[in-house]
Parts: structure tokens; sequence; C-alpha cells
């Protein structure tokens, strides 16, 4: 099977886990409903899910306990895009190819959402009955996805983000808050979906800590360089953003050359991080590769 055709089946998986788990619609109260099973049921490339189930398949782990940390995951980030969007953050109108939640509903709405669905990603994980194998460390899972969450993750990236706007900040600080904002909740994803399988073995854990730190930081170089290079019916966000708000980001700092040489080095260093693992590890590497040459 093709990476495409493991994509597409990954997607589905996610996409039928969402529509199960999300509140229905039709219950109270509904508006709130609504609004978050928009920001969660719109399509999106589900990567981070795809890793949760990338890398406990890869351990061994069972197909059923990665339901819970790929929901978990996917949750986290759709409550991250919808406040990312609103006035008070980057102020989009557009995301995956619909008007954003704050445009489709309202702001409050739209904050309401966000809220809920970053809780309900920890109800998921908390209230999931693993089978023993995964067990032992769901409370492990808890803290490593609150942690990538939190003020030392994606929200206080967010927050360096948006105090790094207007203003010409070092790469070394420009590194950290993509590592904080995009790489932290990649990284817990990999995570996650290893710890399913089992407790983690010091070398094991520091391969895919080295891997997954990676692709954490290549995600947002090429979301950056993608908000130049691509269009706006391609990505499904508006082209330009980053530009149009003064953005602090790779090629602002190192050029649209200089941006791709750090993606290729990153691949080198997952593809190496991988090669450390006794397992058979050809589809995070294929997920590694598309993260860097995705065009969307
Ligand atoms: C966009 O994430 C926001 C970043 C963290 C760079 P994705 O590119 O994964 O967005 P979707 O889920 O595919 O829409
Ligand atoms: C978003 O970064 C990081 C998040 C935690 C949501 P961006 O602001 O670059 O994401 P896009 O480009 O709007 O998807
Ligand atoms: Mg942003
Ligand atoms: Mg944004
Ligand atoms: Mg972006």
């Amino acid at each position: 099977m093709t990476i495409e055709n493991h994509l597409q089946q990954w997607q589905n998986q996610v996409a039928q886990l969402l529509e199960t788990r999300l509140p229905q619609p039709e219950t109270m109260p509904h508006t709130l409903h609504q609004a978050m099973r928009y920001g969660a049921l719109n399509g999106g490339k589900r990567i981070r899910p795809i890793l949760v189930y990338a890398t406990g398949e890869a351990l061994g782990a069972n197909i059923d306990d990665l339901n819970a940390p790929a929901l978990a995951v996917e949750l986290i980030h759709c409550y991250s895009l919808v406040h990312d969007d609103l006035p008070a953050m980057d102020d989009d109108d557009l995301r995956r190819g619909q008007p954003t939640c704050h445009i489709e509903f309202n702001e409050a709405t739209a904050i309401l959402a966000g809220d809920a669905l970053h809780t309900q990603a920890f109800q998921e994980l908390s209230s999931f009955e693993f089978s023993p194998q995964a067990k032992t460390q769901q409370l492990e899972m808890i803290r490593i996805l609150a942690e990538a969450s939190g003020s030392l993750g994606m929200g206080g990236g967010q927050a360096i983000d948006l105090e790094s706007t207007q203003k010409v900040i070092d790469l070394a600080m420009l590194e950290n808050m993509h590592r904080m904002k995009t790489g932290a909740l990649i990284k817990a994803s990999v995570l996650l979906g290893a710890l399913c399988a089992g407790p983690l073995k010091p070398k094991e854990r520091q391969a895919l800590n080295d891997f997954a730190d990676a692709i954490g930081l290549a995600f947002q170089v090429k979301d950056d360089i993608l908000d130049i290079e691509s269009d706006t019916e391609t990505l499904g966000k508006p082209q330009g953003s980053d530009l149009a708000k003064d953005k602090s980001t790779y090629p602002a700092l190192l050029g649209l050359e200089g941006s791709r040489q750090k993606l290729t080095d990153l691949l080198q260093l997952a593809l190496q991080a991988l090669a450390e693992l006794p397992y058979n590890t050809q589809l995070l590497a294929d997920l590694a590769k598309f993260i860097v040459h995705r065009k969307s």
C-alpha cells in the first residue's frame, strides 16, 4: 500500500471516531455542540492521530488502544486551530476550505468550542479502558499530553508567536517557538502511540524523541514555507497570512532557500533517528517525507 492509501485509510478512521465521539448536534447546548463538530469534522490532514497509529503499530500496540490517544491529539489540535484563527490571534477567516469557526458562529462560541474540544481530549484519554499492555502508561500519556498543550508547550509557543509578531527575533528564539507551538503536540503524538505498546526503554525513548523533535520542527518550517509558496485554494487557509501580519517565520529569518535547507537537514535527522529503532519504521519514514514534501 502506498503512503497516500495509508493516509486515506487513517483519515477515514479518524473522521469516523470524531463523528461518533463528539457530542451529537441535536443535544443541548446545540450551538456549542455544532461549533465543536464544525471545528473538528472539517477535514484536515489528521497528521497527529496518524502519527499515533503509525508509531503504535510499528512498536506492536493494540489497534483499539490507539484510538483514544489518536482522538485526544486531534481534539487538542482542532481546538488550537479554532483559537489560532480568532481575531485576537491570527484573525483568519478561512480554515480547511471553510469559514473559520468564529466567522460561521461568533467569537464567544468559537472560544467555548475550543475550550470544550480541549477538555474532551483529556476526558477521552483518562476514561478509556486500555488493555493491560497500555493501561500502566495511561497516567503518563495524560501527563505528556498536558505538558505538550500547556504553557511550556503549544500554549506557550502561541504566546511567544503573538509577542514576536512585527518583531525581529533571533534563530534560537524562533526555533524554540516552533518547537513549542507545533513540535510539542507532534512529539506527544509519537510518544502516546509508542506508550500504547508498553513502557519505553531509554534508548527507544531517545530515538523516538529525536525523530519526533525533527519532524515536529520540520512541520512548522514547512507550514511557514507553504504560506509563501502555495495558494489559498490548495491550503484551505489564507495564503500570505504570515506576511500580511509580519509574523516571525523561518522564511522571514532565513529566506526560502535557507528554510528549504533546514527542512532537508531535519528530514535527515528524523531518518537517522528511526534507524536506531529495532522495528519496521518504513511508514514513519514515509510520514516524515510526507511532512517535508507535502503541498498543503
Ligand atoms: C496547521 O496544522 C497548524 C500548524 C500547527 C502548523 P495542519 O497543517 O496539521 O492542519 P490540518 O489539520 O491539516 O488542517
Ligand atoms: C499554528 O501556527 C500553531 C498552532 C498551535 C495552531 P500557524 O498560525 O502558523 O498555523 P496556521 O498557518 O494558521 O494553520
Ligand atoms: Mg498562529
Ligand atoms: Mg494561524
Ligand atoms: Mg502557518
